[in-house]
């Protein structure tokens, strides 16, 4: 064959020369293709089927809802056990009455919450929960509960259905003109003429002024009346375990189904939608991607990004089960789009992106390999860092413990600067309780029965950011228990 005599087709290849007909040709159909599937990938690229994604993400969610089975609704018995547990720590300490207002604290020990109360707004005139220990012929301390409220309140008050182990609740009523601070202290609920008090942390300032006023003695929190709230009960338990492990599995549920092009705020719609499909109730939804997760709770300026399949994706997520919070924080990529057309694109892809190195003094590809590599090295470090410190949730460590051993781990990495927060803090029916876990908090020992976020993260500004959060409960003996299902396992299986 003379194919000598013809030159050799214009390709950057080492491969022997051909025939240019059948060069000439085969540059046509790559041609033809490569506009087809440019066409397509432009496509998908912008406009993500939004619907499907988020069909797809509940469905795969629904397909296993077993983690809501053991959950319960808190039962009456078990407010007025609260109720006692304080009344004890209100007689350790010599303190008259604990006194708090409807809010968190009010929703645990009386199951009214402020929104239960006042949906408008917090209000001018007081209306306060008192628990009052007494000890009885046997020397045992139960609590009796008291309320102080405006006069017109009251079959409001009693309507509210607050626990209760007498028939009716005890209240003291003040009208308008009077001052209910001293109508409390001539009601006959005390004895001394200056009974101690002690303010629960949510209480208004004016309150406790109004109380220093009359002749009452007020206190703050402490630590023993605060143990009640941070060990939880078998049915609180039960609670957090649904309630976080039903979040982490609406993340990875949703993982798979995700596509580039999607943007944050497409992201955080789709995960509230499958929360929402489970009667959980909203609350927080951080989606962050690639540099905007180097903040890690966000900026003013996310939610647009796109995802792409190299973008870190960073999800710090809580939800509402029955009066119960979740936190968990996810870390992960999309997969790469897996059709036969992006497989070919991604090869024209190369090709382009091969085309730019010329003017590059690093090329993209390069850079990009480098930014991937540090992107799964990190992924690890925080995994590892979380190992430790779940192995130091043991009774009698001290709160700082766990900060310090998930923080040697990223420091010994080299990463200490990029861990900017403490490790985590107590959860329950708020997402963030005392104790709280940093490196400074050496009084505070852990104790069985309290319940933690271990969340350590790495964030690195300009670039992107990793946090893994999972929930622990601290055991009498041996290892925490997990109450999200499952740990992370891999960027792509968070
Ligand atoms: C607590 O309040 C919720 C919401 O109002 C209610 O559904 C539940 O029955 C109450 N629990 C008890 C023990 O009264
Ligand atoms: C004292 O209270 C405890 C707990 O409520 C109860 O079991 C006990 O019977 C009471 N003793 C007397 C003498 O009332
Ligand atoms: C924690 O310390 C207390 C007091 O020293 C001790 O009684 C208890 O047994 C310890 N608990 C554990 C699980 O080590």
């Amino acid at each position: 064959m003379g194919y000598q005599e013809f030159p050799t087709a214009p390709l950057p290849s080492r491969r022997s020369p051909r025939a240019p007909g059948i060069v000439v040709v085969g540059l046509g159909f790559l041609a033809a293709i490569w506009l087809c599937f440019r066409t397509l990938f432009t496509v998908s690229d912008r406009t993500p089927n939004v619907a499907k994604v988020q069909q797809c993400s509940i469905e795969n969610l629904h397909a296993d809802l077993s983690f809501l089975d053991a959950a319960r609704p808190i039962s009456s018995d078990e407010f007025l056990q609260r109720r006692d547990r304080l009344a004890q720590a209100l007689y350790t300490n010599k303190v008259d009455a604990f006194v708090l207002e409807p809010g968190y604290t009010f929703q645990y020990y009386g199951n009214i919450s402020q929104y239960d109360w006042e949906p408008w707004e917090p209000e001018e005139r007081p209306f306060l929960m008192l628990v009052l220990p007494q000890v009885n012929e046997s020397g045992d301390i139960t609590a009796k509960t008291a309320f102080l409220s405006p006069h017109f309140e009251e079959g409001r008050v009693r309507m509210l259905g607050i626990p209760s182990r007498d028939a009716e609740l005890d209240i003291v009523i003040w009208e308008e003109h009077w001052n209910p601070y001293s109508t409390l202290l001539d009601s006959g609920l005390f004895s001394s003429r200056s009974p101690k008090l002690m303010m629960d942390e949510e209480i208004r300032d004016y309150i406790v002024r109004g109380l220093d006023s009359v002749g009452f003695e007020t206190v703050g929190l402490s630590p023993e009346a605060e143990l009640v709230r941070q060990i939880k009960s078998p049915a609180e338990v039960e609670l957090l375990r649904a309630v976080n492990t039903g979040t982490v599995v609406a993340v990875r549920a949703m993982r798979p189904c995700l596509v580039p092009g999607l943007t944050e705020n497409e992201v955080t719609s789709i995960l509230d939608n499958s929360l929402l499909s489970i009667g959980f109730g909203l609350f927080f939804n951080i989606v962050l991607f690639e540099e905007h997760g180097a903040l890690p709770h966000g900026g003013f300026v996310t939610g647009g990004k796109k995802a792409t399949p190299d973008s870190m994706i960073v999800i710090d997520v809580g939800a509402h089960y029955l009066g119960y919070s979740s936190d968990i924080c996810r870390s992960f990529f999309i997969d790469q789009p897996k059709t036969a057309s992006a497989s070919i694109l991604s090869i024209f892809k190369s090709i382009t992106v091969l085309g730019d190195t010329e003017r590059l003094a690093e090329p993209v590809s390069s850079q990009q390999s480098k930014l991937l590599a540090e992107k799964y090295k990190v992924w690890d470090i925080v995994l590892e860092a979380q190992t430790a410190a779940a192995d130091a949730f043991r009774p009698n460590n001290t709160a700082a413990s766990v900060d310090i051993a998930a923080r040697k781990v990223i420091e010994d990495a080299g990463y200490g600067y990029g861990f900017t927060h403490r490790l985590g803090h107590g959860i329950g029916i708020k997402a963030h309780e005392s104790p709280y876990l940093n490196k400074w908090n050496k009084g505070v020992l852990l104790q069985t029965g309290m319940t933690f976020t271990n969340e350590p993260g790495i964030y690195l500004e300009g670039k992107f950011g990793v946090r893994h959060e999972d929930i622990y409960l601290v055991k009498e003996d041996g290892e925490a228990e997990l109450l999200t299902g499952v740990r992370a396992k891999g960027p792509y299986e968070p």
